[in-house]
């Protein structure tokens, strides 16, 4: 008896003293969130502790999918973040940034989660996600000039605030999915169908506001033009976290004229082949004012060639051109549709005119989410009939994986290839999008979707811009080479593709601006030596 109660006396000394002196050190998340919290200055009015989510919140896995497009990396087994900050106020960009530095955990920074390989809410190591999308205001000029567009405002936002604050006389080049966030789309490039006309998003960026490495907010005069020319193409998450873009609206006429013309075997008796070849001698070479887009994919045992496009102005002029440059393709007047630029942006969703009202671009999570994989390439040579028919024979035995066909030429052959850190200017004819989206979990589906699309991709190799073989950053492609160890040799592998020449003066900036390598992820740029 007396040595049970010795026992028990023991152990009741053993468990009030573990809280003192064997407890567990503190939850990377317990002094992350201490962090943030004791952070200076902060906003009396938008405390911190309210846009915190950790693990045990209720909320977090909600937020965390609420702008995850890819759900390829998201599931029960992905690693999760330590925390999401869901952003209010500058000064809750500015804790984050500071805390995560200090305790030496990866930021991942989020405005739409459009990443095609999920780089803005998934990482191997431990990481926060700073999420954007509470940033969004649109504060366009009264003169109709300009606006400054926060980070996490969606394309949809910034299209319809521009249309409705300027009757339909402005718009502005820019994507064509309207979810997409200003924070990554911009930074990557902005690729869109006014972009022979006007060139990319960043063509039409005049100035920045941003939270450096060091927690300090900087625009434009104050960062140095080196790092406003990176910020343009070269994806800012290597080099700070964009808090807004001052854009330049550009001019829209009152009507454009779309089409979708979808052929399958042939149309007036020309076939596909036929029509692809003519294509590609004037694609890139007609008016600026028209952009039409190329999709080949398997349907029903055929390739289907889809000719999508827009012209800003009306159908006559438009019909006009099109007998003149491209006849074969017999576009005619129940072919074309005159709506306003606003609406054009639902007629590239598929969404058939006049079936919904163009506040449905305002909505921000989709109906469902899907899996996929996308990859890129550059064309600088028309492709012969020959090797064309051997096309459509891959795309007819990988039937899940389509190819858009972008035209380049206009504008974008005008502008140096310098000029901003987005390399792929004069000289390209076409870039490709390769696409599979599937809708069905597990692993053998996405493997047999992931090897069609290595198989095409493989089979275009003869067709394509060698040497580097040249991908766009927009189109993330996890598979050109990733960086694990934040080298400067690994950088250079996807780097050159991304970013040509380029690459050498981006690696300038990044050592310049972020030398310690805090804004690093598997595809960010590398410092010239880096300890990490
Ligand atoms: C359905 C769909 C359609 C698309 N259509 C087009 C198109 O028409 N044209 C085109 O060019 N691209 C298109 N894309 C690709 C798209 O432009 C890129 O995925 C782009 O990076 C998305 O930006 P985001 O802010 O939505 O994505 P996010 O996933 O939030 O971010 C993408 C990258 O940017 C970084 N980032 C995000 N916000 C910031 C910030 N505030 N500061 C610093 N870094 C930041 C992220 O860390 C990540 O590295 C499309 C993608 C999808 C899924
Ligand atoms: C948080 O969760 C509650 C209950 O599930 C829900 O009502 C609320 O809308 C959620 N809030 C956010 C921001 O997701
Ligand atoms: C994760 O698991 C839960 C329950 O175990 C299940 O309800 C949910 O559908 C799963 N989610 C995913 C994305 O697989
Ligand atoms: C779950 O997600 C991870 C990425 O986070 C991925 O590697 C894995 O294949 C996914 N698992 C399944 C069953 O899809
Ligand atoms: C469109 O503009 C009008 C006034 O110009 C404004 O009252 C309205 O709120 C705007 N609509 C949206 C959805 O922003
Ligand atoms: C397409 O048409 C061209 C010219 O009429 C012809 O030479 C070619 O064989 C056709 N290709 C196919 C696959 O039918
Ligand atoms: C596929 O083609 C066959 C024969 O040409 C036709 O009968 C069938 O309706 C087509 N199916 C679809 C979905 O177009
Ligand atoms: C336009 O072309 C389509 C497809 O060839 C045809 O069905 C339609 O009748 C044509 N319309 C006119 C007005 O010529
Ligand atoms: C792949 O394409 C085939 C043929 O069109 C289709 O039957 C199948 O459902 C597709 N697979 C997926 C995962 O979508
Ligand atoms: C990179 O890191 C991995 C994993 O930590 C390690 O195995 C490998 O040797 C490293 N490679 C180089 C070149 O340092």
């Amino acid at each position: 008896m007396k040595s049970q109660t010795i026992q028990t006396l023991i152990t009741t000394i053993f468990l009030i003293s573990i809280p003192t002196s064997f407890a567990l050190p503190p939850s990377l998340e317990d002094v992350f969130v201490k962090c943030l919290y004791d952070f200076k200055p902060t906003n009396p009015k938008s405390p911190i502790q309210n846009f915190i989510y950790t693990q045990q919140s209720p909320n977090f896995t909600t937020t965390l999918n609420n702008y995850v497009r890819n759900l390829r990396y998201f599931n029960n087994t992905t690693h999760k973040p330590v925390a999401i900050v869901t952003a209010a106020d500058v000064t809750h960009v500015q804790a984050t940034v500071t805390c995560a530095k200090q305790l030496r955990i990866q930021l991942r920074i989020r405005s739409g989660g459009h990443d095609y390989d999920g780089l803005s809410y998934s990482s191997p190591v431990d990481f926060v996600v700073l999420d954007m999308f509470n940033l969004r205001s649109l504060e366009i000029d009264p003169k109709l000039d300009t606006a400054w567009v926060q980070s996490g405002a969606q394309l949809g936002e910034i299209y319809y605030g521009i249309a409705n604050k300027s009757k339909d006389l402005r718009g502005f080049p820019a994507g064509v999915c309207p979810g997409l966030g200003a924070g990554g789309h911009f930074s990557g490039g902005g690729y869109g169908n006014m972009m022979r006309k006007y060139g990319l998003s960043i063509d039409n960026i005049i100035d920045a506001k941003i939270v450096d490495a060091k927690g300090r907010v900087l625009d434009r005069s104050s960062m140095g033009e080196d790092l406003f020319w990176a910020l343009r193409g070269g994806g800012a998450a290597s080099f700070c976290v964009v808090l807004a873009w001052k854009i330049k609206l550009v001019p829209v006429p009152a009507k454009v004229t779309v089409f979708n013309v979808d052929v399958a075997g042939n149309r007036g008796g020309v076939n596909t082949t036929e029509l692809a070849a003519k294509w590609q001698e004037i694609a890139d070479k007609v008016d600026n004012d028209l952009f039409i887009r190329l999709t080949l994919g398997a349907s029903n045992k055929t390739v289907k060639a889809s000719f999508m496009g827009m012209y800003l102005g009306n159908s006559a002029k438009l019909l006009e051109i099109m007998n003149r440059k491209f006849p074969e393709l017999g576009l005619n007047k129940t072919d074309c549709i005159e709506m306003k630029w606003i609406e054009s942006v639902l007629f590239w969703l598929n969404i058939p005119h006049g079936s919904a009202p163009t506040t449905v671009m305002l909505n921000r999570i989709p109906q469902k989410q899907i899996y996929l994989k996308r990859k890129s390439d550059y064309v600088q040579k028309p492709i012969s009939r020959t090797g064309l028919e051997a096309i459509f024979k891959v795309l007819l035995e990988n039937q899940n994986v389509t190819m858009a066909w972008n035209p380049y030429g206009g504008r974008m052959s005008e502008i140096p290839a310098t000029e901003t850190a987005f390399p792929h200017r004069a000289g390209n004819m076409f870039k490709i999008q390769y696409s599979s989206n599937w809708f069905i979990p597990g692993e053998a589906v996405a493997k047999d979707c992931l090897s069609q699309t290595e198989r095409v991709f493989e089979a275009m190799s003869p067709y394509v811009s060698k040497n580097p073989r040249e991908a766009f950053l927009n189109y993330r492609d996890i598979d050109i080479g990733k960086s694990l160890n934040s080298t400067y040799e690994e950088g250079k592998v996807y780097g050159m593709k991304y970013f040509k020449n380029n690459f050498e003066r981006l690696v300038k900036v990044k050592s310049r601006v972020d030398p310690d390598n805090f804004f690093r992820y598997e595809q960010s740029i590398p410092v010239l030596s880096s300890s990490y």
